[in-house]
């Protein structure tokens, strides 16, 4: 199986060594917040992206996961599973990316067109060393899409393909000219081009996409931008047109981030990007030892926040190098890979990364997503690793049982935010105490959704003690704030297909006094509001 090096790996040490700050005893004491929305300052688009999913051919992911095959007695849709659809259609996913990961360098298109009992198994060599059945494909692909109403976002082979079988599935996929190849996608069933909104230029290159250095990626990288074009006539124009992510951060040096930027600012007319990815897993202890995704208490739960409080650093670093090339903010940063990844539950393939999801993951998942915002005009996309049943994923599957995580429920309860715009918050964290660690007690973000209202998602990270926050809003007459909290009684609840409603969200609301709006907010949780 794929390994990482050691460097990348955000270790409980390090990871509290960041934490660690001087703290007085009476700070430790106090459980009251104030914050500050400066509501008439609108900020950054807030991209509906930063809410993207990653589904890979790995595990249960694919197969068992979103697809059962049109024969199967579960219900389903062209062999797109009905439940998943409907759960997926609730939490408006922006944009799937597809088909790895690792796989994605080993992924060879024509293996997945055509009549499905046609086509040859191949293997996984990467996952599980299983076999690869092909019935999942392009078609397939954008199928679901269509069916959740999601974007497409493909991760395409430069590890052990060639541009030309690159170019030729753009050709595929996007081209309304009667070529050979646009020509055998209606033969498939398809006449019209598909629209393909991202295109991920290989993935992680540094290691299992090829170990290529830097300067070599950047190379390859070059040709496969220049020749992976995207057709559709609906696609022309800058609003519309395809956006073009490459490989950045590589496990801890920042060299592929400075090669590609650099590359970016000396470009010439044959090619360019729109992004550079990043990607930053949150492993609670080590990465031989990752932990457990179920049956811990606060001290596993501590080391997972502290460890997930790294990606600020990554996205300050990644963003400082950007800078220097870029200092207009035309290249996004795309965190096409981020989440929890602990070690699989016991008895599965090691090789399927399944794992549990807790009220711990929701906290994770909110703490980054309020990071992504707060970081918007920088930050344009980012997909959490993974959609189903792999890693920190939304929906968990068993045969024809299926559950949703409290990562979906945040999912779920962030929906205002998509496309809203920013809106600056300032506040005291306050602290939250574990033995020597101490960790910001509360996190917020606020924005204006697309119709003008007025949200704000609250954190309170500490496990024990509630948090008072009192909030000031400049600029908007504030009359009530109402949504939902997710908690739970213990830091790893979580649903399962026996008891699926443990970790959902309840009604929540704050009162007004004095000018501001107090928020109670339970020990351990998430919530979001709207102000009226
Ligand atoms: O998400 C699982 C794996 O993690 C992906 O395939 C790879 O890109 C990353 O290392």
């Amino acid at each position: 199986m794929y390994l990482r090096s050691a460097r990348w790996i955000a270790s409980v040490p390090a990871a509290f060594a960041w934490a660690l700050h001087p703290v007085p005893a009476a700070a430790q004491q106090r459980a009251s917040v104030r914050l500050e929305v400066k509501a008439d300052h609108p900020g950054p688009k807030i991209s509906r992206d930063i809410f993207g999913q990653f589904a890979e051919h790995l595990g249960t992911g694919i197969y068992g996961g979103l697809w059962v095959g049109p024969g199967s007695p579960i219900p389903n849709v062209r062999g797109i599973r009905s439940d998943i659809v409907a759960a997926l259609r609730a939490i408006k996913v922006p944009n799937v990316r597809w088909p790895g990961g690792c796989f994605g360098d080993n992924y060879h298109w024509r293996n997945g067109i055509g009549p499905r009992a046609q086509r040859p198994p191949t293997l996984n060599p990467d996952w599980g060393g299983v076999i690869e059945p092909n019935g999942f494909g392009t078609h397939e692909y954008f199928d679901f899409l269509s069916q959740i109403g999601a974007d497409a976002f493909i991760s395409e082979n430069i590890g052990s393909g060639t541009v030309e079988e690159a170019a030729d599935w753009f050709e595929y996929m996007t081209s309304d000219k009667s070529t050979a190849l646009a020509k055998r996608r209606a033969a498939n069933g398809h006449p019209a081009p598909y629209r393909v909104n991202y295109l991920g230029l290989g993935n992680e290159n540094w290691a299992c996409g090829g170990a290529m250095s830097a300067a070599h990626y950047v190379e390859e990288m070059k040709r496969f931008a220049r020749y992976t074009r995207n057709y559709n006539p609906a696609q022309q124009s800058p609003g519309t047109a395809m956006k073009r992510v490459a490989v950045g951060w590589d496990s801890g040096n920042d060299d592929y981030t400075d090669a590609v930027m650099k590359a970016w600012k000396e470009k010439n007319w044959a090619w360019d990007i729109e992004g550079i990815s990043l990607h930053g897993y949150t492993i609670p202890n080590r990465w031989e030892k990752k932990g457990p995704s179920v049956g811990f208490g606060e001290d596993e739960y501590v080391k997972g926040i502290a460890a997930t409080l790294k990606m600020k650093e990554w996205i300050a670093k990644q963003s400082a190098i950007m800078d220097k090339y870029d200092p207009d903010k035309k290249v996004g940063l795309y965190v096409d890979e981020w989440g929890i990844w602990t070690d699989s539950n016991p008895g599965t393939n090691p090789g399927f990364l399944q794992q549990q999801n807790t009220l711990r993951d929701a906290v994770i998942a909110a703490l980054n997503l309020n990071l992504f915002m707060r970081n918007a005009d920088r930050v344009h996309g980012a997909n959490i690793a993974q959609m189903i049943n792999v890693l920190q994923a939304m929906i968990l599957t068993d045969g024809p049982k299926m559950v949703l995580t409290p990562t979906y429920q945040v999912y779920r309860m962030y929906v205002p935010f998509h496309d809203s715009a920013a809106v600056p918050v300032t506040f005291d964290a306050g602290t939250y105490s574990y033995r020597d660690l101490h960790l910001p007690r509360v996190d917020t973000v606020a924005a204006r959704d697309s119709s003008g209202g007025l949200w704000l998602a609250l954190i309170n990270v500490d496990p024990n003690q509630p948090a008072s926050v009192a909030a000031t809003i400049d600029g908007a007459a504030v009359r009530s704030a109402t949504g939902q909290v997710l908690t739970a009684a213990a830091v790893d609840a979580h649903n399962s297909f026996d008891r699926p409603n443990e970790v959902v969200p309840r009604p929540f609301g704050g009162r007004i006094s004095g000018g501001q709006l107090l928020f109670d907010l339970p020990p351990k949780s998430v919530a979001v509001v709207e102000l009226r």
